[in-house]
């Protein structure tokens, strides 16, 4: 295993530019795990396949080709080749990944592939469940929470640069439901690694959390160079 930096967080806590502005500041390949749910979750739904449907979902899994890629400071996400970097971000795709993130078939494919990520470069994970299951020995692990109205908020605020039409409510909603879906699920349901350290951003700025991160990180770092 290279170095591994696990950023647990709900959707809204600020984990994806946050692990942007670490990865880059402290050279590790940021990886978004939730892409990769949300790539085979937009897969199945281009051919209306429903989550009980293990067989079809099978099918999609074999051939399916996902790849996060970085081009011209920004982080891409393929699927078998097309470019659906904005595409996996719809209400549509919203709406039904907590459902296909909770198949077992779809995690046993999601997280082999995220741990050859972690063994071949140094990388910071961002997920649900990467210092849970995915790497449960990280060198940090960061459990990066907020209350569920100030990332309803966030998203919203999000959505409306992105021009996406929805309201505070819808988008509240939305934030409920796959929070419970994803802490209630049988597999991998997302929880704080009791050695993550805890992290609540309701009131901290992006340049604070980011600030606290690169301060444990580099602590660990000192740390395994005074060992070896
Ligand atoms: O972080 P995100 O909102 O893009 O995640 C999309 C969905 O995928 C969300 O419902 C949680 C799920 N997910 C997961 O179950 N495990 C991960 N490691 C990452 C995301």
């Amino acid at each position: 295993m290279a170095f591994v930096v696990a950023i647990d967080g709900p959707a809204g806590s600020g984990k994806g530019t946050i692990t942007k502005i670490v990865g880059e500041k402290m050279n590790l390949i940021n990886i978004d795990t939730g892409a990769m749910y949300r790539c085979v979750t937009l897969a199945c739904l281009e051919k209306e396949i429903k989550p009980e449907d293990n067989d079809k979902i099978s099918e999609v899994l074999e051939s399916i080709d996902i790849k996060l890629e970085k081009q011209n400071e920004k982080n891409l996400v393929f699927l078998n080749g097309k470019d659906v970097s904005e595409e996996i971000r719809t209400t549509r795709v919203n709406e039904n990944v907590a459902k296909f993130a909770a198949i077992k078939i779809i995690r046993d494919k999601i997280t082999p592939i995220e741990r050859k990520m972690g063994e071949i470069q140094d990388v910071i994970m961002e997920g649900r469940d990467i210092g849970t299951v995915v790497f449960p020995d990280a060198d940090v692990k960061i459990y990066l929470d907020c209350s569920l109205e100030e990332r309803a908020r966030r998203r919203y605020k999000q959505n409306l640069q992105k021009g996406i039409n929805s309201s505070y409510e819808e988008v509240l909603e939305n934030i409920k439901q796959r929070h419970k879906l994803e802490t209630e699920r049988d597999i991998a349901p997302f929880v704080k690694a009791e050695d993550a350290i805890y992290i609540d951003s309701t009131n901290l700025t992006i340049e604070e959390v980011t600030e606290k991160i690169i301060e444990i990180i580099s602590k660990k770092k000192l740390e395994i160079s005074n060992k070896n």
